[in-house]
């Protein structure tokens, strides 16, 4: 009998099948037990009848425990009470392994136990949850940039120089060479968007960054759109439109496993574009008037970034920052040199900056004088600079880091169950 999966018993309504399966969970009353069964799709109770079936088939659901691995049979029944709407009726079971000892038990576990069992803990409801939800924001992404004329390439991972600055690279030996982990493909984008127009890589970035804080991990991916003839200003209108398709992609998908994770959704039904956009100046002027200690020329630290979200109710743009901190490919604004055409994307509810981008310095000259501002060795950039020596156009682009995404559309504290498997400050495992 060929394998039905739990996501389609819909359509065996009334019909016998067999799924592969694990006990996620049972309950009895002496004479019935009933069977919560999850096989990677969804969930669906089992119910084994103590006077329907033959004596075997009860005693192997008694032996059953948690994470067991089976085939089951049975009777796909229409029951509107149970989440998907169908119950099992089961005549037959197969065991193929007892599972003894499950470290994950229905009682609470601290979150380094579950870290340390993350192998484990993603086959629980509402890990699984994340998951889907992350493939599906993966997929609108690559859905969205793939219908709207870019195409993705791939930048190495392994670099001879630093794109965001070198106090958080990550060394390692290439041979004889010195060589980090990217921490960024948008250098190779630039390149690749002079030959190709529009491209985007999505792909994982490292940063050996010392923070601990809910929205940083070591290793993340991340999508980075390049549009040659682009500009500032066109360079938002492409980030609100793909934003708002993103997450109204994942409310049309993704109904069941937000209301499992308990997400409000009313609150991302609202992401439509166009999103509000505030200068850095405005948002030092908001922060200062809503009781912020913060002067003009200073970064903005999680706090900050909460208060100005909270006082929109979609992702809000700072745009225009101090060139002093920003990056060093940022292109000045022509009528105000000291700060850059640049724009952070903050999430609202708190969930911070999900994109960061801006229109790139075009004239050779200018990006030479950054070089030596930032004490980037020419040598590394050489090839950089060509893409301002041989045609060079205005051009712009951004990153959409994946992470703080899913947890943003989640509605997740942490980005550490985000991703399947997490690398933050203390942990390399599993
Ligand atoms: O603002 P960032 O550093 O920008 C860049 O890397 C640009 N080169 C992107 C570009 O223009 N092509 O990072 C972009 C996004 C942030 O907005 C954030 O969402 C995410 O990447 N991000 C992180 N996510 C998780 N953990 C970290 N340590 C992150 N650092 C950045
Ligand atoms: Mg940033």
């Amino acid at each position: 009998m060929e394998l039905a999966t739990i996501r389609d018993v819909s359509r065996h309504a009334g019909q016998s099948v067999r799924i592969g399966c694990w006990l996620h969970n049972k309950r009895s009353s002496g004479k019935i037990q009933f069977l919560q069964l999850r096989d990677g799709t969804g969930f669906i109770q089992g119910v084994v009848v103590k006077s329907e079936v033959p004596e075997d088939v009860w005693e192997a659901a008694v032996k059953l425990t948690q994470e067991s691995s089976l085939y089951i049979t049975g009777t796909v029944r229409e029951d509107t009470r149970s989440q998907s709407g169908f119950e099992l009726n089961v005549t037959g079971i197969e065991t193929i392994q007892i599972a003894v000892d499950y470290p994950i038990t229905p009682k609470e576990h601290g979150v380094d136990y579950l870290m340390d069992h993350r192998h484990l803990w993603l086959r629980s409801p509402r890990q699984r949850a994340i998951m889907v939800v992350r493939s599906h924001i993966i997929r609108a992404v690559q859905h969205y940039l793939d219908e709207n004329g870019f195409y993705l390439v791939d930048p190495p991972i392994l670099t001879p120089s630093s794109c965001e600055g070198t106090t958080n690279l990550f060394h390692t030996k290439y041979f004889d060479e010195d060589a980090y982990l990217t921490q960024s493909g948008q250098l190779y984008m630039e390149a690749a968007a002079m030959a190709l127009g529009k491209v985007y890589s999505f792909g994982p970035t490292f940063r050996a960054e010392k923070s601990k804080t809910r929205r940083h991990l070591i290793e993340f991916w991340m999508i980075e759109p390049e549009m040659a003839f682009v500009d500032h200003e066109q360079n938002l209108v492409v980030q609100e439109q793909f934003v708002s398709y993103v997450v109204q992609y994942v409310l049309k998908h993704c109904r069941k496993e937000l209301e499992t994770l308990g997400r409000d959704v009313s609150r991302l039904e609202n992401v439509q574009a166009p999103f509000p956009r505030i200068t850095y100046d405005e948002a030092i002027r908001r922060l200062q008037e809503s009781g912020h200690e913060i002067a003009w020329g200073e970064d903005f630290g999680a706090p900050h970034e909460t208060e100005i979200a909270n006082q929109f109710d979609k992702p809000v743009f700072i745009t225009h920052y101090p060139a002093s901190f920003k990056a060093f490919y940022m292109k000045p604004d022509p009528t105000r040199p000291e700060v850059v055409l640049c724009a952070d994307m903050i999430a609202p509810e708190g969930y911070g900056e999900i994109i960061g981008g801006s229109q790139r310095i075009d004239d050779p000259q200018l990006m030479q004088e950054r070089f030596a501002e930032h004490e980037l060795g020419e040598d590394a950039y050489r090839w950089y600079l060509d893409l301002r020596r041989y045609g060079t156009v205005p051009h712009s682009g951004f990153g959409l880091g994946l992470e703080r995404t899913v947890a943003w559309i989640c509605g997740l504290e942490h980005v550490r169950e985000t991703i399947p498997f997490p690398r933050l400050l203390n942990r390399l495992y599993p």
